[in-house]
């Protein structure tokens, strides 16, 4: 059997942290005899330059036939103003549309020595350890019709459409409470089922599957506005969250911040048979690209997924997570994590912080 993975690095910071996430592929391919084969393809602005289209024919059959696929992140001034149609963004939607990675699994870990990191008090992240789980393809990012269109009065709206098939909720739905069931058997369904009939849908069909297949999950429904405060007045309450494409992208983010910083959060997205793709929920980061600042670990943890959910080996994965607790052990630091005391390195030196945790017996 191959272990194929596709190696897509994208844009801005992301072949900056991609090439770290290699180096700790390759340490552990060869330490561990894993047996990785590494493939390169285009995506996004980089793919856009090189073809005219963010999402070339050869990057959907690489990906496609590999077991796995690495992404670092797509987008950057340079492409702002080219039609939406052929942004780099289009190209990472258009991967997790056609191989139907519909289910995004973004942890909100803190790691104790980034308490300090973080921009809420330390007693309110201290021992944070959350999941949110983003339904990714379906939604308003998807939903038909949309568009912009010249109204009778001259003047133009822009419309986009919010829908959900009760066969979208429930696969995610089912994904959500099983990983409840793993963890501390709470989930909580986010929606706006108040305002928004479709995720009055949304609402009835996750409470039917958990009357059905998990009533011993204890499921809670919260409004996307409410659960947006309540994740930074008492974020520890939660153990898993589910919820739509939108909502789930914002909420990242915000728990991003509980863990001290964006840099930190890794995700996997999962098609029914658990073939991924992983990447950091962060973006391309084109106010610092090209520095050589960016943190690398989102994209390490990400790599750790990928062992865990597509190869099934938790144990390189559970080395990986060892050694960046070591490396921050270590007092090693990014700019976006550092606080007084630390010592603050390059991109390039987190990467080997971890590669030496790792060759230290993490
Ligand atoms: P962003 O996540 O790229 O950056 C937000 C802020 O966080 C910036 O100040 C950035 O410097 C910082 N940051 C992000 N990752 C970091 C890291 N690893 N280390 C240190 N600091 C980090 O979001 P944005 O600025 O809104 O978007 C920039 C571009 O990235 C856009 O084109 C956007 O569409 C794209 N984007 C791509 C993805 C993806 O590929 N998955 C995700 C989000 C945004
Ligand atoms: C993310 C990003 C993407 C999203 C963009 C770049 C399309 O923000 O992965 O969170 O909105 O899903
Ligand atoms: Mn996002």
């Amino acid at each position: 059997m191959t272990n194929k993975i596709a190696i897509l690095p994208g844009d801005g910071i992301g072949t900056e942290i991609v090439a770290e996430a290699v180096k700790v592929l390759d340490f552990l391919n060869a330490d561990m005899a894993l047996g990785l084969e590494f493939e390169y393809g285009l995506i996004g602005g980089a793919a856009y330059d090189a073809h005219g289209t963010p999402f070339p024919e050869q990057t959907l059959a690489l990906a496609k036939q590999a077991d796995a696929i690495l992404l670092g992140a797509v987008g950057g001034y340079k492409w702002e103003s080219l039609d939406i149609a052929v942004r780099p963004e289009k190209g990472l939607l258009g991967l997790r549309s056609e191989l139907q990675l519909f289910a995004n699994l973004r942890p909100a870990i803190l790691y104790p020595q980034l308490a300090a990191a973080s921009t809420l008090k330390p007693e309110v992240v201290a021992g944070l350890d959350i999941m949110i789980i983003r339904e990714l393809t379906g939604g308003i990012y998807f939903g038909q019709p949309r568009g912009v269109r010249l109204l009778e009065n001259g003047e133009k709206q822009g419309y986009n459409t919010l829908v959900y098939s009760e066969s979208e909720i429930r696969r995610i739905a089912h994904v959500a409470f099983q990983t409840a069931q793993k963890r501390q058997g709470r989930l909580c369904s986010v929606d706006k089922a108040n305002v928004l009939e479709c995720t009055e849908l949304w609402r009835q069909v996750v409470t039917e599957i958990g009357k059905q297949y998990y009533p011993e999950v204890g499921l809670s429904h919260l409004y996307v506005d409410n659960a947006a405060m309540q994740l930074v007045r008492a974020p520890k309450q939660f153990d898993v969250l589910v919820t739509s494409n939108m909502f789930g992208d914002i909420l990242s983010d915000i728990s991003a911040m509980l863990t001290g910083s964006i840099g930190m959060l890794p995700s996997a997205s999962l098609d029914a048979a658990n073939k991924g793709m992983y990447e950091p929920i962060h973006g391309s980061a084109p106010d610092i690209a090209g520095k050589g600042i960016a943190n690398p670990l989102a994209t390490i943890l990400s790599v750790a997924m990928m062992l865990r959910y597509t190869f099934n080996r938790s144990d390189a994965a559970g080395r990986i997570e060892q050694a960046v607790n070591a490396a921050l052990n270590a007092n090693i630091r990014t700019a976006d994590i550092y606080s007084d005391g630390m010592q603050k390195v390059s991109t390039c030196a987190m990467g080997d912080a971890v590669i030496s945790a790792l060759q230290e017996g993490a």
